[in-house]
């Protein structure tokens, strides 16, 4: 994957986590998205972080309809089901997936990529023109990493298909410093500016996959991703 950069942490992070206490610990405490009547989608290393770097990501739940979704399966299917999943590279930030680019869509998906752009993007923003499909096995999962600054500019942005996931940003010189993000089958999420550039991201596995303690399983997941160019 030109793409993406591997970044490795320097604490174990399975020893790391454990000493953490997971906050909010509610709705009620969380600071940023207590606001909102929505569900509990951010929790962090500390309120502060949420406050902060709160401003920096967003996860809209229900963005797409089980319509639009699958509107979106029936065009992407046919091409992913041609390509088998990548296991061993053991080097990759990514593991068990297959993935393509697409730039011309269908009328109906090209009103949801059109949608998704309108609400990521500022107007007159220069975008990636393909827009990249990630397909995920149920054994796969994707390590810390920050997107290329060469390739890629301030804001990326995800719809989730077939799966619940967990997303967790790590700040790449503070890892004591965590966002654990939920991100609902057909959720959108919008990562911009520090916790794009200063914070790993990375779709945890199945094993792994908890969101403020609750289990999240994993299923195959297909991320529709849009990405910016940079300035
Ligand atoms: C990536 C990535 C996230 C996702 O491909 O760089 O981080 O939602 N994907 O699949
Ligand atoms: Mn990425």
């Amino acid at each position: 994957m030109t793409l993406l950069l591997n970044v490795a942490k320097s604490v174990p992070k399975a020893a790391f986590y454990k000493s953490l206490v997971r906050y909010p610990s509610s709705l009620a405490d969380s600071g940023l998205k207590a606001e909102g009547e929505g569900p509990l989608v951010i929790v962090g290393s500390s309120r502060d972080l949420v406050h902060r770097v709160g401003t920096q990501v967003e996860v809209r739940t229900d963005f797409i309809t089980e319509h639009e979704e699958a509107e979106l399966l029936r065009e992407l299917e046919p091409g992913l089901k041609k390509k088998r999943y990548e296991f061993d590279h053991w080097d990759d930030a990514i593991h068990g997936y297959r993935e393509t680019e697409r730039v011309m869509w269908g009328a109906a998906c090209q009103t949801i990529i059109a949608r998704v752009r309108s609400v990521a993007f500022a107007s007159g923003s220069s975008l990636l023109g393909p827009v990249h499909v990630l397909d995920l096995d149920k054994a796969g999962y994707i390590k810390p990493h920050i997107d290329s600054v060469k390739f890629c500019g301030s804001t990326i942005t995800g719809l989730s298909l077939l799966s619940d996931s967990v997303m967790r940003l790590v700040k790449n010189d503070a890892p004591s410093e965590w966002l654990d993000m939920l991100l609902p089958r057909r959720s959108l999420y919008i990562l911009r500016d520090r916790a794009r550039y200063d914070f790993t991201h990375e779709i945890l596995k199945d094993e792994e996959s908890l969101f403020n303690g609750q289990r999240v399983p994993r299923q195959r997941r297909i991320a529709v991703i849009c990405r910016n160019l940079p300035a």
